[in-house]
């Protein structure tokens, strides 16, 4: 990889999920699998249940509302959604959240999409977008709901929630570096058709693509593990990182520091589960916020299903950890829901179809909510929590 150019990078950054989730225990259970495939197999414990009154628009403003004192409406300049839950096939769900969020004007508001990479597209397009526009200030939004189906082999995969981060030059948290190393091939790993909410996978295939990709990358990036302080994989299940550190491990030597640190990275995921476009970077706030500070360079693996997959790196500012949220709190905040209340949730789901439709409000949560659709266009509305 090319040395830095500039100082860009994530000044602020913010985290958002539903005040539901299920234990994955309980769902093994009740789907007659072992528990420990589910917590040791798959490597989760908790996954969050989505409302139908939350989304990628709801979720997005929710993690975006916390970054508002930091926005300077002068130099913000562009608005980015990287989602693949995204709510219209033509409007960017950025859109919404921007009037949600009551942001200036004129801004640049877009949607970007593909599969779990939507938000390192986003990211790494703001960093371009501010060493273009010296003092610029970019917000980018990585939301989802990521949903297989009742009793599929995807299930236990489950999950949704957003991140938010400011970018800006001269950023508080992490300066990113300006090259990266990508690969992009058309693959049938993973997709999701326009007619559903349920997307499809070749479980197997795809966990292989992921891996396949994550070597390329590496073997291409010239990146050494050992100027790396911690190396960040995208999450769909905190196993699939622990496979990738497996892989990392054949092609170079991983420290017990490194080892110690990917334990820190998974922390949150095994407690929401998969965040598509958002893992990766709840993986980075679960390892800023589950280890005592340190310094260094950070690696960090994009895998977007269909696929792309790009290596980046990312310097820690001296003093991050006073700008990180606390996570921990919101997560321990949620409700426990049971396998039953679980099913009955996800099976009220907004129709793919012209009806209108009104979403549940005992299950209303965060500060934004969707209360229904009428006349095929969705109904937003701030909510006092
Ligand atoms: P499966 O068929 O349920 O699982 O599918 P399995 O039978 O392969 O078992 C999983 C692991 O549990 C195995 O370990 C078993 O040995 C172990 P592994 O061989 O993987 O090391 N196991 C046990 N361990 C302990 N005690 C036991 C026990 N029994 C079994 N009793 C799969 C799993 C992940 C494929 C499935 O859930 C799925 O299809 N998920 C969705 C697709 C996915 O997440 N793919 C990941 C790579 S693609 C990606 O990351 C992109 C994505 O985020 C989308 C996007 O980009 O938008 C998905």
């Amino acid at each position: 990889m090319k040395p830095s150019r500039g100082n860009i990078g994530i000044d602020r950054i913010s985290m958002y999920t539903p005040a539901y989730y299920l234990d994955v225990r309980e769902l093994a259970e009740a789907r007659g699998v072992d528990p420990d495939k589910y917590t040791i197999g798959i490597g989760q414990d908790e996954q969050a249940v989505i409302p139908s009154s939350q989304d990628a628009v709801t979720m997005g403003a929710a993690a975006a509302a916390d970054l508002l004192a930091y926005i300077d409406p002068e130099r913000l300049g562009l608005v980015i959604l990287g989602t693949e839950s995204g709510v219209d096939a033509s409007k960017a769900g950025a859109l919404y959240i921007h009037e949600l969020l009551g942001l200036p004007h004129t801004v640049r508001v877009m949607e970007i999409k593909e599969a779990c990479y939507g938000g390192t597209a986003g990211l790494l397009t703001a960093r371009d977008y501010v060493a273009a526009h010296p003092g610029a200030q970019a917000l980018v939004i990585a939301s989802d709901v990521a949903r297989y189906g009742l009793a599929t082999g995807g299930e236990v995969t489950q999950g949704g929630g957003a991140v938010a981060m400011l970018v800006s030059e001269n950023p508080r948290i992490l300066a990113l570096s300006a090259d990266s190393t990508v690969y992009s091939e058309s693959i049938q790993d993973f997709w999701r058709p326009v007619y559903t909410d349920e997307a499809q996978a070749r479980g197997k295939y795809s966990t292989e693509q992921y891996l396949e990709f994550f070597a390329r990358v590496w073997g291409a990036s010239g990146l050494s593990a050992a100027d790396c302080a911690a190396v960040l994989f995208h999450l769909p299940y905190t196993k699939m990182g622990a496979k990738a550190l497996a892989r990392l491990a054949e092609l170079d030597a991983v420290s017990d520091e490194l080892r110690a640190r990917f334990q820190s990275s998974i922390a949150f995921s095994r407690r929401v589960g998969n965040l598509y476009t958002a893992s990766l970077y709840l993986g980075l706030l679960s390892l800023l916020c589950s280890s005592p500070a340190f310094e260094g360079q950070l690696a960090l693996f994009s895998y977007g299903s269909g696929a792309v997959g790009e290596l980046f790196t990312g310097r820690l500012v001296e003093g991050y950890e006073k700008f990180l949220p606390d996570v921990n709190a919101l997560l321990d905040a949620r409700r426990k829901v049971s396998v039953g209340e679980y099913e009955n949730i996800f099976r009220d789901a907004v129709p793919y179809g012209p009806e209108d439709y009104a979403t549940n409000p005992d299950y209303y949560c965060g500060p934004f909510v969707l209360t229904g659709v009428v006349g095929m266009e969705r109904q937003y509305a701030r909510r006092e929590e």
